[in-house]
C-alpha cells in the first residue's frame, strides 16, 4: 500500500497495522535491556531510558505522515510506556476487558510489538467505530473498570452486529496505531506462562 493509501485508510478506520517498524535485533535488544532493571535502576527508569532512546526510530516518514495528515498539524508524545503483560493479567489488567480510553480527543496509541502474538497469544482486538458507537448506546463499554466485559458476543449478537474483531497476528517489530477513544480495544491475556512485550506511544495533537 502506498503512503497515500495507508493515509486514507487511517483517516477512514481509525487503525491500521504497521509491518515491521522497528526491526527484530532491536526488539530483542529491547527486552533484554528491560529484563536487566535492577534497585539502582528500577523499571521506570529503565521504561524511561529505553524509549527515550530509540524514539527516533519509531517515528519513521511513513508514521509522521500519517499522524501530521490525521491531526492536520503537527503531533507530540503526550505519553510512553514499556508494558508487559503477563498470563495472569485477567485478575489485576482492566486492559484485559473492553473497553474506551478516555481523555484529549484525537489521542492516537501507537503499540510496537516487541515478541510476536505467535508466541504469547496476547493481541490486541478493535472494534470498528460504527459498531463500537452502537455499543456505547448500549452501555456495553461503561467507564467503571469493575463493569467492563472480557466478552461482547452476546450484545453484538443481542444488536444484530457483525461479532468478528479486527485482529491482526503481530510480527516482531510490528506496530498497531490506532484511536482509543473511539474504537472498543481489549488486550487478550497472553497464554500461559508467556509475557507480551510491547511499547506504548499516547499521541496528541501539538
Ligand atoms: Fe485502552
Amino acid at each position: 500500500m502506498s503512503i497515500h493509501n495507508k493515509i486514507q485508510f487511517f483517516n477512514e478506520n481509525l487503525s491500521i497495522k504497521i509491518n515491521s517498524l522497528i526491526s527484530q535485533e532491536l526488539c530483542n535488544k529491547l527486552i533484554k535491556q528491560y529484563e536487566q532493571f535492577s534497585c539502582s535502576n528500577p523499571i521506570n527508569v529503565t521504561s524511561e531510558r529505553i524509549i527515550n532512546e530509540y524514539k527516533e526510530i519509531v517515528f519513521q516518514e511513513e508514521i509522521k505522515s500519517i499522524l501530521n495528515n490525521y491531526f492536520g498539524s503537527k503531533y507530540q508524545i503526550f505519553w510512553s510506556s514499556f508494558d508487559v503483560v503477563k498470563s495472569t493479567a485477567l485478575e489485576d489488567n482492566y486492559s484485559t476487558l473492553w473497553h474506551l480510553d478516555h481523555g484529549i480527543p484525537k489521542t492516537l496509541k501507537l503499540f510496537i510489538y516487541l515478541n510476536p502474538v505467535s508466541q504469547h497469544g496476547g493481541n490486541t482486538l478493535i472494534i470498528d467505530k460504527e459498531r463500537t458507537e452502537k455499543l456505547i448506546h448500549a452501555n456495553a463499554l461503561p467507564l467503571e473498570q469493575d463493569k467492563r466485559k472480557a466478552d461482547l458476543t452476546p450484545i453484538l449478537e443481542e444488536l444484530n452486529l457483525d461479532t468478528n474483531y479486527i485482529e491482526h497476528n503481530y510480527k516482531t517489530g510490528d506496530a498497531l496505531l490506532f484511536n482509543p477513544l473511539l474504537l472498543a480495544h481489549r488486550c487478550l491475556p497472553p497464554d500461559n506462562a508467556q509475557k507480551r512485550y510491547t511499547i506504548c506511544f499516547t499521541i496528541i495533537k501539538k
